[in-house]
């Protein structure tokens, strides 16, 4: 007894030594994790490497990537989004492979006048193809404070989630020939844009440049992932995020999260491909009709 207690013990304390390793690895800065990769000084590290800024002014936009590749894993960001009138500008979030034959999966923010929502853009890219287009309208007001969106990703299933609140899932139906986000390590991008000849109301509404610049911000990035480094692996695989109950590792979604899910989809999104009978006239994609 006494002997199975004390293992206990020490197993305990081994585990909190590796949680917390993990947190330390994971919740570090900007400067650590990121690099900006263009707009020059529009795209800012601030406070120490706790917050990044993005900026969109006439000349041009800016971006940012991970330093890291991830293959399987959460991925935790808050964001606070272009405040005011945002309509035209674009703040796209999103994983990425390489190639003709990438793979992606993508949060994309438009904006819109002062007082009009935001849509949430989502899409899902195998093999190069996306044309998987889900939008949604959020619940909270993105650009007042900052909301914690996140990407669960592992072999079974994609979720993506606005405040641990999932709003789209998408399975692996490799069974019946859709291809699944499974081989390519992906990187972490951001940009802010102008996009003012599609984003708002299909391009009529147009960027107001006397508001200019407009500033996006990030902060708390948080990665429980398997990362591909300098050519080598590491897993946080025993990792649950702290913001959450839902492991990445998981098959699929529990009872509550599924009943979010569908209130989310049922009171939220605005535009399905998989209803989009119009645009596929010769049948929906195969994923669409199980
Ligand atoms: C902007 O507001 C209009 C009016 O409420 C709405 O129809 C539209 O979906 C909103 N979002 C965008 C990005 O256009």
């Amino acid at each position: 007894m006494a002997s199975s207690a004390s293992l206990n013990i020490s197993s305990m304390l081994l585990f909190s030594l590796f949680v917390s390793s993990i947190m330390a690895a994971s919740a570090g800065s900007f400067y650590q994790d990121f690099d900006l990769t263009w707009g020059d000084h529009r795209a800012k590290i601030l406070d120490g490497g706790k917050l990044l800024t993005l900026s969109l002014d006439k000349a041009s936009g800016s971006g940012f990537q991970s330093k890291k590749e991830y293959l399987f894993g959460r991925i935790d960001m808050q964001l606070k989004l272009v405040s005011g009138n945002s309509a035209g500008t674009v703040t796209a979030y999103y994983l990425s492979s390489q190639g003709p034959t990438h793979d992606e999966i993508d949060f994309e923010f438009l904006g819109n006048l002062s007082g009009d929502p935001y849509i949430l853009h989502t899409n899902v890219f195998t093999q190069g193809k996306g044309n998987r287009e889900q939008q949604f309208y959020l619940w909270f007001d993105p650009t007042e404070n900052f909301h914690t969106y996140s990407i669960i990703w592992n072999p079974q299933n994609i979720i993506f989630l606005a405040d641990n609140i999932p709003i789209r899932e998408f399975k692996n139906q490799e069974s019946i020939g859709v291809p699944f986000p499974k081989s390519q390590p992906m990187r972490i991008y951001s940009s802010l844009w102008n996009a003012d000849d599609w984003a708002t109301r299909g391009g009529l509404v147009k960027i107001d440049w006397s508001k200019a610049p407009f500033t996006a911000f990030y902060r708390n990035f948080n990665a429980a992932a398997c990362m591909w480094f300098h050519g080598s692996s590491s897993c946080a695989s025993k990792f649950t995020s702290p913001v959450s109950n839902i492991a990445w590792q998981n098959q699929g979604l529990d009872a509550k999260s599924r009943r979010k899910l569908q209130w989310v989809q049922k009171n939220y999104m605005i535009y399905n491909y998989c209803s989009d009978m119009k645009r596929f006239p010769e049948g929906l994609p195969p994923e669409c009709r199980h």
